[in-house]
């Protein structure tokens, strides 16, 4: 994984613009050049909490696409808790105090031949740079994305223009496939001859994720996945963002943080069931 910790930084941002995505799901286009020129797929922000002065913690979100040279990037959040309502209560021009980019990015390793991303809800949001990042030519690219309904599923638009052959389900069968996504990923990687130069890019609800483990593991595919906890300080201050390691020590640490350590981390490094 690719550190950024170095370049991060506090900044005032200005929102240049709000998009309702899907039900819940906003797009925030935020002003930020050292950002939108170093952000990799994975890295995330910080952002403090505006209107709601009992939020004493930042708030985390993917960076979700950036747009180098006008200086801006992108997060996509689902505005379910405190936190991210008293974030919509914000209006194009006003500024957030941000910090970042922050954390570890994803890998591609030399001999990628296919990039297999797994999403589910909101899990979706850092994988629109990673499409940017990706070369058009070579490298295939298949996105198994699931959510509850129709209406919960966002941003197709935008993975439409990419070259990415899509795969979606819906929990009760409005769109695609009815059922969890994992199904169809199963049919999927059970199809092909070979998983040699195949890597599952991975984010989503846990249960999801724990699925995604046990498939990588039975076809002997490579996973890498990004974890969405809690991430206070975001830079390994305040040791609120433990992640349990799969095998740890028995004399040593026993926790990963996700802020330091990931959130980017290899699916066999840690333990998602604990
Ligand atoms: Fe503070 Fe990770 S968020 S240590």
């Amino acid at each position: 994984m690719v550190n950024n910790l170095n370049k991060k930084q506090l900044s005032e941002s200005r929102i240049i613009s709000i998009e309702k995505k899907a039900l819940d799901i906003y797009r925030y286009r935020l002003t930020a050049p050292n950002i939108s020129q170093s952000a990799r797929s994975g890295n995330f922000i910080n952002v403090e909490v505006p209107h709601c002065e009992e939020i004493m913690w930042r708030r985390p979100f993917s960076i979700h696409n950036s747009q180098p040279d006008a200086g801006t990037f992108d997060i996509l959040f689902a505005a379910i808790g405190r936190g991210t309502h008293a974030l919509l209560k914000n209006k194009p021009g006003d500024s957030l105090n941000i910090i970042g980019p922050l954390g570890n990015s994803f890998d591609y390793p030399d001999d990628l031949q296919e990039a297999i991303i797994v999403a589910g809800g909101i899990g979706i949001a850092p994988f629109l740079l990673m499409m940017q990042e990706l070369p058009t030519k070579d490298i295939k690219k298949s996105i198994f994305y699931g959510a509850g309904t129709r209406e919960q599923l966002c941003c197709l638009d935008d993975f439409e223009k990419t070259n990415a052959e899509i795969h979606i389900s819906t929990d009760d069968g409005s769109a695609g496939y009815k059922g969890f996504i994992t199904d169809i990923l199963n049919d999927y990687l059970a199809s092909l001859t070979s998983t040699t130069g195949k890597q599952l890019y991975v984010c989503g609800p846990t249960p999801m994720m724990v699925k995604v483990q046990q498939l990588a593991k039975q076809y002997n595919i490579s996973a890498q996945v990004t974890v969405e906890n809690v991430m206070a300080c975001g830079f390994g201050a305040c040791m609120g963002c433990p992640v349990p390691m799969a095998n740890p020590p028995h004399d040593g640490k026993k926790y990963l943080l996700a802020c330091k350590d990931g959130p980017v981390f290899n699916m066999n490094e840690i333990n998602l069931n604990d």
